[in-house]
């Protein structure tokens, strides 16, 4: 299979669609499809071959680790090992959008690239009705990064995926716009729980179910990865947060009570203006290169993720 050129088959949600992507994900095929957070990139987590061919088809850099989806938490145990803390995160939020670093099981299936060599890997149960079913009908674990080429926008539709990644992957299967439209929160264990990336689940959800606040860790400390590059999630215009009006020739993504270009919730809904915000950027992507000026996005909620993700696609670029 070569990387390029190729014809990438666009799978419908029913019966062949979804036994059709299983069908190439058992052969090492590289197929696209929808979770309730982003669309993800997925591959065979047990192939390394396969596994190899997410990172050419991304341009990522290094071969960072990834993401592995199962369709419930008792092929988690096949994988990974969990303890109390994370047994308590996994019965509250699973299926959902929370990942969480566990210790990989010794002798378990996993190719090695898919944990960069680390001694964990990152799992996920998805909370999608088409990913449960696929990963069911898969029946092996998959490695599934956001499905937009590295440093881009995430993919919150299979337009976007096909706009990214047509021609480099075998397939995407179509569900639709994702619910949630942002990353799943990724947690770690230190053996304390640590926030390492804010996302689709609230930390305060988090804090709730632990009784108690959790720790962050920036990202100076641990390992290095795409989500905590600076510059990732960018789009092609430059990004002015925190802005009460546009200046110039920028257009305004507003937020509550604002005239602008695009509002991602004009009545204040963190939930919505998440669901909105990457789909809207792909959005004035596509309709030039004007600077876009952002709205402020109170910081409590999924407030916490939108903030993270404009922070980087605001960074100065490489
Ligand atoms: O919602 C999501 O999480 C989406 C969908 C497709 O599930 N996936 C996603 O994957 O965002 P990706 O590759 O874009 O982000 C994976 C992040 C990496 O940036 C890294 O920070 C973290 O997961 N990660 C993976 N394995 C890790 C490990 N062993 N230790 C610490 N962090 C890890
Ligand atoms: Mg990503």
């Amino acid at each position: 299979m070569s990387a390029e050129g190729m014809n990438t088959e666009f799978l419908t949600a029913d019966t062949a669609g979804i036994a059709r992507a299983a069908t190439l994900l058992r052969a090492g095929a590289l197929v696209s499809f929808p979770t309730e957070t982003v669309y993800g990139l997925g591959a065979d987590a047990t192939n390394d071959h396969a596994v190899a061919r997410i990172f050419e088809a991304k341009g990522r850099p290094h071969f960072n680790p990834l993401i592995v989806h199962v369709p419930s938490l008792e092929a988690v145990l096949d994988i990974a090992e969990m303890d109390g803390a994370a047994q308590d995160l996994a019965q509250a939020f699973w299926p959902g959008p929370l990942t969480l670093v566990l210790p990989i099981r010794s002798g378990g299936p996993l190719s090695a690239l898919v944990s960069a060599g680390l001694p964990t890997v990152a799992v996920r149960v998805p909370a999608h009705p088409l990913a449960t079913k696929l990963l069911t009908a898969a029946g092996v674990p998959v490695a599934a990064p956001s499905a937009n080429p590295s440093g881009r926008i995430s993919p919150s539709t299979a337009q976007h995926v096909l706009d990214g990644l047509s021609g480099r992957i075998e397939a995407v299967l179509d569900g639709g716009p994702c619910e949630v439209g942002l990353e799943s929160t990724i947690v770690g264990f230190d053996p304390a729980p640590v926030l390492l990336r804010p996302g689709g689940l609230p930390v305060e959800a988090i804090e709730a179910a632990l009784g108690g606040p959790i720790a962050t860790r920036q990202t100076s400390a641990g390992i290095t990865a795409p989500g905590q590059l600076s510059s990732h999630y960018a789009p092609d215009a430059a990004l002015r947060l925190n802005a009460e009006a546009a200046q110039g020739d920028e257009r305004l993504l507003g937020f509550g009570h604002v005239e602008a270009d695009l509002n991602l919730s004009p009545s204040g809904d963190l939930v919505e203006a998440a669901a909105n915000l990457f789909r809207f950027l792909h959005q004035l992507d596509a309709q030039g290169d004007a600077p876009i000026a952002v709205s402020p996005i109170p910081d409590h909620g999924m407030g916490r993720a939108i903030n993270d993700r404009l922070r980087r696609a605001a960074a100065p670029r490489d």
